[in-house]
């Protein structure tokens, strides 16, 4: 049994159920009010570009777009959410958002894909853009293309403003290097000062999972973790809604260590739940919390 990998992320988020949930979210949902809350504190320029990386079927991305933010470009490598989220855009008369197939751990880069699972390494390959260059490759040939209107395609020559990867994107990527490389790419897109928001779970916080972890730190010990994990604090679950979700919990301090390691200072952390009361719905969709703020120097 192999290691879970980007390629299964991706295969479990671009699946029927794990479609119809978040766009259902993006629809319905919105941001929840300690999103709101921290975007606004964070990303106080409107006008500003900012980068939203994971943006699944665009609940954050429209969610943005409503408060106002005029300079979005969205990504996600999942391309059944990113269709979800460019239809709800297009709904929304929300047009000028930028939507991108990219992946986080290489957003600087003309690469292609090869890895859908359905169809495997002979399958129709998928093209992937250089979020600075704005430019996608079109799918299945040799041909690059410029995207869009003119205002949308204009190079942003000094980076982002600002960066989100919202609702715990950035830890489901597996393997610490790999989060590392997306959190570096990152950086590289961004302007100096540029504040980058993000949300991971808190592996310490949670008093009800210690057993859990107790139990999963004597498997790791004797060698009996399930197989396709990689990492102590990695989970690969069936969830509510019929699919499968990867999700490394990370304590505090591994957090900090992965933004130190790649160039970003820690300005802002707090739990979800000291930010704001969350209606029903929010807790019925996910789980408490722990949003970050950092800032690259
Ligand atoms: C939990 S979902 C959140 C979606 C959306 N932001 C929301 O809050 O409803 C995480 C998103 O991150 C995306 N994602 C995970 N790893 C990624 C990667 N390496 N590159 C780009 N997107 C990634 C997934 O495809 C998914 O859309």
């Amino acid at each position: 049994m192999g290691k879970i990998s980007s390629a299964t992320v991706r295969h479990d988020f671009n699946d029927t159920n794990v479609v119809v949930h978040y766009t259902r979210a993006a629809h319905e949902l919105g941001l929840w009010a300690s999103e709101r809350l921290l975007i606004e504190r964070w990303f106080p320029d409107r006008n500003a570009p900012l980068i939203e990386i994971g943006c699944g079927a665009g609940r954050v991305t429209l969610g943005l777009w409503d408060l106002g933010y005029r300079g979005l470009t969205a990504v996600d490598f999942a391309e059944e959410l990113l269709d979800q989220a460019r239809s709800l855009a297009a709904l929304r008369a929300a047009g000028a958002i930028r939507f991108l197939h990219a992946d986080a751990t290489r957003l600087r880069t003309d690469h292609r894909l090869r890895d859908r699972a359905a169809s495997g390494p002979s399958g129709p390959v998928q093209s992937v853009c250089n979020v600075l260059r704005y430019k996608e490759l079109l799918a299945g040939d040799d041909v690059t293309r410029e995207r869009g209107s003119a205002m949308r395609d204009q190079p942003e020559p000094n980076g982002f403003a600002g960066a989100l990867f919202m609702f715990n994107g950035l830890m489901q990527i597996p393997g610490r290097e790999h989060r590392r490389q997306a959190l570096r790419e990152i950086r590289a897109v961004c302007r100096p000062d540029a504040a980058f928001l993000f949300t991971t779970h808190d592996r310490d916080d949670e008093p009800r999972d210690r057993p859990h972890w107790a139990a999963e730190a004597a498997r790791w010990a004797r060698g009996e973790q399930d197989p396709r994990l990689g990492e102590f604090g990695d989970r690969y679950f069936r969830d509510d809604h019929g699919g499968h979700t990867f999700m490394h919990l990370p304590t505090h301090a591994e957090v900090r260590e992965d933004l130190a390691a790649t160039g970003w200072t820690p300005v802002f952390d707090a739990m979800r739940r000291d930010l704001a009361c969350e209606s029903q719905a929010v807790r019925d969709f996910s789980d408490e919390c722990r949003f970050w703020v950092a800032r690259k120097e």
